[in-house]
């Protein structure tokens, strides 16, 4: 079996922080993948970064107001920070807007278009006139054709997981305006993944390219099979991979002029250039890591999430053989989705758990999260998190089985031994077959881990504990202290050597505990090879104290962690996020001025309304207003206030309104006049 990997994990966009679910199913479950690796001495290298372009980026921008390039800075550093902090050990974080990266990607199109793999065309495309910019991907919404959801994005539905282009939509509109596009002509460079169909299907279904295996087909997840089928099945359409932007890796021909690549198209090469910058630092050659020539032994694994298939096992894989030269995947890890609470993680209303946030607070429980975590992973289904399952997994699995083992074996030989490791002394069947129980099990997470089943691997760890703990309850070795002392001595150093393997077969998913419970036995074995049987632990060693391992989560705890959750969600919904911007010559359209209340009567069978006489200063007119719960008429009478003067009159209950007056309104409904500091006159405009 190979032992050369090259592993990826999806490059998060750089546009926001990210959740315990990107945790749950990418990069906790590549890290553990790669630590067992790495104990067994593979040559690996881990690679990740930030995916700083695409229409995720310049929306966020402008959102914000600020610059795509202050979004990915702020957000490539926080995010990277929290993975460092967490304990996901990248050999290299890169980031796509790298200089190294630009000129990768862009020799990577030069060489396809050289090839001839793409067909230019020109087309009708959307485009929003108020904005002058062609609309793909994000950047348009509309009814998806499929399932009917209202909020399909051009390039995808995120409801049904079709892949759309924008013509697909029904009642397309701009994100950017809001506004029906209108169509216009542009060129693209395609790539016809029509043509791609029958080596992909040959590829995925039996591992085979050109007629040679490459991997065990039966080693992909079933879903992951199945949405490529499913996609192949339906027929792939060609693909533009060049969009009409200017944030993004500039299309590099004389045509190009005012295009850029396909956020899919430079986003995986991303790896490469990750590749290549790890490489350089560290006096490698990238190639071995990549190029069949090179690398043909070596297995390429992509860890990602169920909406990245399509991307990292069709797309990719085409433009890596169009190119030629390259390894193609071994393996398309994909993780379903973790929901929170009993709903989705969701940016927009805030309804997520961010993992710089949850390290802010409980730096000390890093490993609780990735036991949790691993736990529920979503490897084949939908998963679940809720902090009371969180404090349920802590306490009853952590704190009461891998913790009260480990202390009982610690605290017991410092107690009849001082310490000192004894002699094995004359082992029973019953010693000889738990022992060997153990070690069928660590077998078993090694294979587990191999097939990517990482929540399984690390429920036979924890069964390791478990069968230390019976052992220790069956055997009672506090109750034959007083009578049977070579019994106590062969029941100790059967519980010390479970311990041990524990603390090695821990490792790839509790990092900071192998170290500690190492530190108890004072050892240090990083080998996955030191797990075999006849390294125990040698007689007479002296071990140290025990701390506690894993503490106790309290009921308050986790009322906090909800409330807190309940508290942010509902602050999103308390302030609605900032409409689109507008520019100042929109703004300068409304003709806002100071107005004084000459007269107010309520207005027949509208309990709501008040029919106000306002002197503007340039008139006297009628504005219907919705206070009438707030204010009586002779509250009101005399009042400068502030009214939009240019609003298009509106019949409102029979009454013509002719303009608006401005009031400000809490979280309750209350309203409020703005008024001035000083005395104004009416027909005083505002600026
Ligand atoms: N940024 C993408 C996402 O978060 C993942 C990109 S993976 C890459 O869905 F391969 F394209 F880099
Ligand atoms: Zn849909």
């Amino acid at each position: 079996m190979t032992n050369k990997y090259t592993v990826t994990a999806a490059l998060p966009y750089a546009n926001g922080p990210i959740h315990l679910g990107h945790v749950a199913g990418v990069y906790l479950p590549a890290d553990t993948f790669v630590r067992y690796l790495r104990m067994n001495d593979a040559d690996v290298l881990f690679v990740c970064g930030s995916d700083e372009h695409g229409a995720a980026i310049t929306l966020r921008a402008k959102k914000e107001a600020v610059t795509p390039k202050a979004i990915v800075d702020k957000y490539h550093q926080l995010i990277g920070n929290a993975f460092a902090d967490f304990g996901i050990e990248f050999d290299v974080y890169d980031r796509t807007t790298s200089d190294l990266h630009h000129e990768t990607s862009s020799n990577f199109f030069k060489e396809l278009n050289r090839k001839k793999r793409f067909v230019q065309k020109s087309s009708e495309q959307y485009y929003d006139e108020e904005f002058n910019q062609f609309l793909a991907d994000r950047y348009i919404t509309g009814t998806c054709p499929k399932c009917q959801s209202p909020d399909a994005y051009g390039d995808q539905c995120e409801k049904c997981g079709s892949d759309l282009s924008p013509t697909d939509l029904i009642d397309p509109r701009s994100t950017l305006s809001g506004k029906l596009p209108v169509l216009r002509k542009t060129s693209h460079w395609f790539l016809p993944m029509d043509e791609h169909e029958e080596w992909l299907k040959e590829w995925i279904t039996q591992g085979r390219l050109d007629g040679v295996q490459q991997h065990d087909p039966k080693a992909w997840r079933n879903q992951v099979t199945g949405q490529c089928m499913s996609w192949i099945d339906g027929g792939l359409k060609p693909r533009a991979m060049t969009r009409d932007l200017d944030w993004g890796v500039k299309v590099p021909l004389p045509d190009g002029e005012g295009k850029v690549l396909y956020v899919w198209l430079d986003a995986p090469i991303g790896y490469i250039s990750a590749t290549k910058k790890w490489a350089k630092e560290n006096g490698r050659n990238w190639e071995d890591y990549w190029l069949k020539e090179k690398a043909q032994d070596r297995r390429l694994v992509h860890f990602i999430g169920k909406d990245n298939i399509v991307f990292h096992a069709i797309i990719f894989p085409i433009l890596l053989k169009d190119h030629g030269g390259y390894i193609l995947p071994d393996n398309v890890p994909a993780s379903e989705f973790l929901n929170l609470e009993g709903d989705k993680f969701s940016t927009s209303r805030n309804w997520a758990v961010w993992l710089h946030e949850y390290l802010e607070a409980y730096s000390d429980k890093t490993d609780e999260l990735r036991y949790v975590l691993t736990s529920i992973a979503p490897e084949s289904k939908d998963a679940e998190f809720t902090w009371k399952d969180y404090q349920a997994r802590v306490n009853s699995e952590l704190a009461d089985v891998f913790g009260n083992f480990v202390n009982r074996t610690v605290v017991l030989t410092n107690k009849y031994y001082n310490g000192i490791v004894p002699a094995q002394g004359t082992r029973t069947d019953q010693d000889k077959a738990i022992i060997a129980q153990v070690c069928d099990t660590v077998a078993r997470i090694g294979d587990l881990i191999t097939k990517y089943k990482l929540r399984e691997a690390q429920a036979e760890m924890m069964r390791i504990a478990r069968i230390g703990n019976k052992y220790l309850a069956d055997n009672e070795p506090w109750k034959l202290v007083k009578t049977d002392e070579n019994r106590v001595e062969a029941i100790m150093s059967v519980a010390l050597e479970i311990t041990r393997q524990l603390s090695i077969a821990c490792m790839p998913f509790l990092p900071k505990t192998s170290k500690k419970l190492q530190g108890f036995l004072n050892i240090n074995c990083e080998k996955w090879n030191d797990l075999r049987a006849n390294s125990e632990l040698a007689v007479g060693l002296k071990i140290n104290k025990a701390e506690i391992l894993f503490k106790k989560i309290e009921d308050e705890f986790v009322e906090l962690e909800v409330q807190k959750l309940k508290e942010k969600s509902q602050q999103t919904s308390k302030f609605p996020p900032m409409k689109e911007l507008i520019d100042f010559e929109t703004f300068q359209k409304m003709d806002l001025r100071m107005g004084k209340i000459l007269s107010a009567e309520k207005v027949k069978k509208a309990d709501k309304l008040l029919q106000l006489s306002v002197d503007t200063g340039i008139d006297t007119r009628t504005v219907v207003s919705g206070i009438a719960q707030h204010y009586a008429p002779e509250d009101v009478v005399g009042k400068t206030v502030l009214v939009l003067l240019n609003l298009a009159p509106r019949k409102i209950r029979g009454v013509e309104s002719q303009g608006m007056i401005l009031m400000a309104e809490n979280e309750e409904g209350e309203l409020s006049f703005l008024e001035t500091e000083k005395e104004f006159l009416q027909g005083q405009s505002v600026s």
